[in-house]
């Protein structure tokens, strides 16, 4: 089993470019797959995840080449172009690709069988399942998890569909079986959960209206292959933003990150902690915004987490975790029961995490109450979540004795690389094996 030993540092300094986004990577190859034309895509994210989708669209029937290092060629076979795949499509650890899989293979003439490693196979896949069948779709899960059986050639209707709770990678599983239904399909959200989806539906020529948390998709004849520019990841760069707030000494950037105002809630949570946070530099990478993100000094204060918050910045709260274990006071959230479905039970293990490091927390059942002081050394288990590995990882420039990270071999699966990345600007975290 691979673990991190991380050698307690003063601070950070310098620059970072992190990877590019795991969401737009995954949806620029599965739409070119089903695009007419040649989609080229750069900056594409080289992590587990997508690297899964990439082999089930090739599974699928599509051509995809990869002529540099980060960058996608994918040959569409149209909208009803794709074959059926000899074996079941192994999406890894990848939550968004199997549910945006069962949304764009519940549409297809053939059957198919998705399935995943160990974390995977128990996460809830109903929440996609259950608008598919209502769109007419034919489509089983065992107790409600992988693997997912899907028998093609049902007829779908679009349907108006009100989530339950607040998922963009449910959202994006209706639109995208409405993309084949008869009629429009509506989703409505319950909160605006991230639109990488519809910005990129758009960019594919597709009729996709977003208004107000309303989304509506029209059918299109086809789909347009595109150039897709991945910006930098804001879930990974969350981790450097964190890592700046709690221990750099002097304004400390990370360059080219999405800043998509639906991933960017932990901006203004720790913000409302006191941290001096600027965007500089706007531009847009194709549909999506992005901008350097400057970290200077500042001290951080306890808070409470405005749940409005919370779906805007779903992926970062292990890193966030960390933040209020460092502020002064006590930080509170709420509303973040979705935490626990995730590639770990999050709640739980950064509770846990946090006890091993002498970090007083309240377990509560939709989110955690953190006192923030000093952090200890001690042995943390990441419950293979990438992100829970990567957060006590940075918390390596407060503790005042190392810290054993086990089971970090899923970072991979985001960020590629991050333990030589973080070790460019001043972090030691040593991988052992
Ligand atoms: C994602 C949506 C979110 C997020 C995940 C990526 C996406 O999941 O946690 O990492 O790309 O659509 P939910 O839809 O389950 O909130």
């Amino acid at each position: 089993m691979v673990s991190y030993r991380v050698t307690p540092v003063e601070h950070i300094a310098g620059e970072v470019t992190v990877p590019g986004d795991k969401s737009v990577s995954h949806r620029a190859v599965m739409f070119g797959a089903i695009a007419s034309g040649t989609t080229r895509i750069d900056g594409f994210l080289e992590g587990e995840d997508c690297l899964a989708t990439m082999r089930a669209v090739r599974e699928l029937g599509a051509r995809v080449d990869r002529p540099a290092p980060r960058e996608v060629v994918v040959q569409g076979v149209g909208l009803r172009g794709l074959k059926a795949a000899a074996s079941p499509l192994d999406m890894g650890n990848a939550g968004t690709a199997m549910r945006l899989f069962m949304g764009l293979l519940a549409a297809q003439s053939f059957d198919s069988v998705l399935v995943g490693d160990e974390s995977l196979m128990r996460r809830p896949m109903e929440r996609a399942a259950k608008p598919l069948r209502e769109m007419g779709a034919r489509i089983e899960t065992l107790d409600g998890k992988p693997p997912v059986r899907i028998s093609g050639g049902a007829p779908l209707h679009g349907i108006r569909y009100a989530m339950p709770v607040a998922s963009a990678q449910v959202k994006s599983a209706v639109l995208l079986a409405g993309l084949y239904a008869e009629g429009e399909t509506t989703v409505v959200e319950p909160a605006v959960t991230r639109d990488h989806t519809e910005r990129m539906l758009q960019s594919f020529g597709c009729d996709v209206r977003a208004r107000d948390g309303v989304v509506t998709v029209r059918p299109p004849a086809q789909l347009r292959a595109a150039s897709i520019s991945v910006p930098g990841d804001f879930s990974s760069a969350a981790f450097f933003i964190v890592a700046a707030c709690i221990g750099a000494r002097e304004p400390f950037t990370i360059r080219g990150v999405g800043v998509n105002p639906t991933r960017t809630g932990l901006l203004e949570m720790l913000a409302l902690m006191g941290a001096d946070l600027r965007l500089l530099n706007h531009r847009t990478c194709g549909a999506e915004p992005v901008a350097d993100i400057e970290i200077r000094p500042a001290r951080l204060r306890g808070v409470r987490v405005p749940e409005r918050l919370v779906p805007l910045a779903i992926d970062e709260f292990p890193a966030f975790f960390i933040a209020a274990a460092c502020a002064e006071g006590e930080t509170l959230v709420t509303g973040a029961a979705e935490l626990r479905v995730k590639e770990s039970d999050r709640i739980a293990a950064m509770a846990r995490g946090l006890d091993a490091v002498g970090v007083r927390n309240e377990v509560l059942p939709d989110g955690l109450r953190i006192e923030g002081g000093p952090i200890g050394g001690g042995v943390i288990d990441s419950r293979g979540d990438h992100r829970i590995a990567m957060a006590f990882a940075i918390a390596g420039l407060r503790a005042t004795a190392p810290l054993e990270i086990l089971d970090v071999a899923n970072v991979s699966t985001s960020f590629p690389g991050f333990a030589q990345l973080a070790g460019s600007v001043g972090l030691r975290i040593e991988e052992c094996a």
